[in-house]
């Protein structure tokens, strides 16, 4: 196993990974088993999900996958209960799945309005509810924002606004489980290669409009999420006690270390509103 998150050791957590298969999430399972977490593996994409937990296993780590499509209700209970049973208990929520319908507004459809909020907003808040459900006293919570929750371009209205509200579901989440000492999280990444940006990578137009606004030219990669220090391998330091309650991290540049935390009052045991 590496050495890169010493500071931040998860061993005897259990860390559920939603969407663990591709992207983001993968380089979080995969960060959450370097730091010594068990790592449920989750997706609806079975055989990806499972390939990412034979990498964590095949590296010294303790993994299992799980097959869990979010936008399904009555399968999530049954999947969370299956990995309490399998590890004994839940301290780690991380929820990654989103989709983006990049289209204008004055056009946009009930359906591709439906299909955006659906997965990003009402799968998120389902799947976070059951495992909160389950989860130790002391756990964290872990949603996945987006740059896009504060700035907007064309085209990218609809995810956008799911991903500003997002930001206040985590902040939602913090105050109602903070009794229970749980911290919640938003992630706001900026642009990371991964299948869900490919439309970006396949056109050198749009490709070089973001790489071009950072000194090296190429967009954030998934894999810089698996690395130390904590600002780059935002996982691990969120899960854990470093990270104040109901903050949103935003990871818009991760090689240059942009890392602010907006903590809120609310919900703080103790942290200052910085709003
Ligand atoms: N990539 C970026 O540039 C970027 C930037 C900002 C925010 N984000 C956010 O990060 C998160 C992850 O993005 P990514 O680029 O890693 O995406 P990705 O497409 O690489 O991975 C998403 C994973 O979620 C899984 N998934 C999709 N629908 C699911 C469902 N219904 N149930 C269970 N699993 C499901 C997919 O199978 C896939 O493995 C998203 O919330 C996205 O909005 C990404």
């Amino acid at each position: 196993m590496k050495k890169a998150n010493a500071v931040f050791r998860l061993d005897g957590k259990v860390a559920v990974v939603v969407g663990a298969a591709s992207g983001i999430g993968r380089a979080s399972a995969l960060a959450l088993g370097d730091s010594g977490a068990s790592v449920a593996c989750t997706d609806m994409d079975a055989a990806g999900a499972q390939k990412v937990a034979d990498e964590i296993t095949g590296a010294g780590g303790k993994a299992a996958a799980f097959t869990l499509d979010i936008r399904k209700r009555e399968n999530i209970d049954a999947v969370v209960e299956g990995i309490r049973s399998r590890f004994q208990r839940i301290d780690v929520l991380v929820v990654t799945p989103a989709v983006n319908v990049r289209k204008r507004l004055l056009t946009y459809t009930d359906d591709e309005m439906d299909r955006v909020i659906d997965l990003n907003l009402k799968a998120t808040l389902r799947v976070t509810q059951a495992v909160a459900q389950r989860m130790e006293d002391g756990g964290s919570i872990i949603l996945t924002s987006s740059i896009r929750s504060v700035t907007v371009e064309p085209g990218q209205g609809v995810y956008a606004a799911t991903k500003a509200a997002l930001v206040q579901l985590a902040r939602g989440f913090a105050v109602e489980l903070a009794s229970r000492n749980i911290r919640v999280n938003a992630l706001a990444p900026g642009v990371v290669e991964t299948p869900l940006t490919e439309p970006i990578k396949k056109n050198a137009e749009w490709y070089s409009a973001y790489a071009n606004r950072n000194r090296r030219r190429w967009l954030g990669r998934s894999s810089s999420w698996r690395q130390a220090p904590a600002v780059i391998s935002p996982e691990p330091y969120c899960s854990s006690t470093a990270a104040g309650p109901g903050s949103t991290a935003v990871t818009n540049r991760p090689y240059e270390r942009a890392f602010h935390a907006a903590r809120i009052g609310g919900a703080s045991r103790g942290g200052r509103d910085r709003r």
